[in-house]
């Protein structure tokens, strides 16, 4: 019983540390919020922020080679809604212009949680960035200690979090 136990306790603390496999298009595919976003370069985040993004949909195009991403971006008071189709380079990257050239990878945490991760390089400057994204308002607590996680391997610091849910005024 033991062993059994320690067996599958290993198996999940390797299964944490492997490499994110590729989310299924029907993980993807569906309507996403921006709960958190999490930057080393917190202006890019903040408001009037070019990476300050609050997203609303993903589609999954020939079994995810190319990924339609739809979002609002804000300058304050005004919303507009761009969609950008980010395409597969290698592995589970995907490269994708906006405010830049962007790195992207989606990690799905679990089945409230797809956190959307890009390395922005704007032409002078490299940015790590990550957004939790969730159905709802909120997330888990299991889910946001996986994305302070993932943003520690990022070496973003917690304090560089935002509270995406609060200042969301663009239409559903
Ligand atoms: C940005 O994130 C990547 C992992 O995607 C990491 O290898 C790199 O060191 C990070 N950059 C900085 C400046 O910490």
């Amino acid at each position: 019983m033991k062993a059994v136990f320690l067996t599958l306790l290993l198996g999940l603390i390797c299964a944490v540390q492997e490499a994110p496999a590729q989310p299924e298009s029907s993980e993807i595919t569906g309507n996403w919020y921006t709960i958190y976003m999490a930057a080393d370069n917190k202006e890019k985040i903040e408001e009037g922020g070019p990476l300050r993004t609050y997203f609303r949909r993903f589609e999954c195009i020939d079994n995810c080679e190319k990924l339609s991403i739809t979002f609002f971006v804000t300058n304050y008071d005004s919303c507009t809604l761009p969609t950008v189709v980010a395409e597969r380079a290698e592995g589970n990257v995907y490269h994708v212009d906006f405010m830049g050239k962007n790195s992207v990878q989606l990690i799905r945490v679990s089945e409230s949680m797809l956190v959307f991760c890009a390395e922005n390089f704007d032409g002078k400057k490299t940015t790590n960035v990550t957004y939790a994204l969730g159905k709802g308002s909120s997330l888990s607590q299991e889910d946001i200690q996986k994305y302070e996680e993932i943003n520690n391997e990022r070496g973003i610091p917690n304090e560089n979090t935002e509270d995406g849910t609060q200042t969301d005024h663009c239409p559903k």
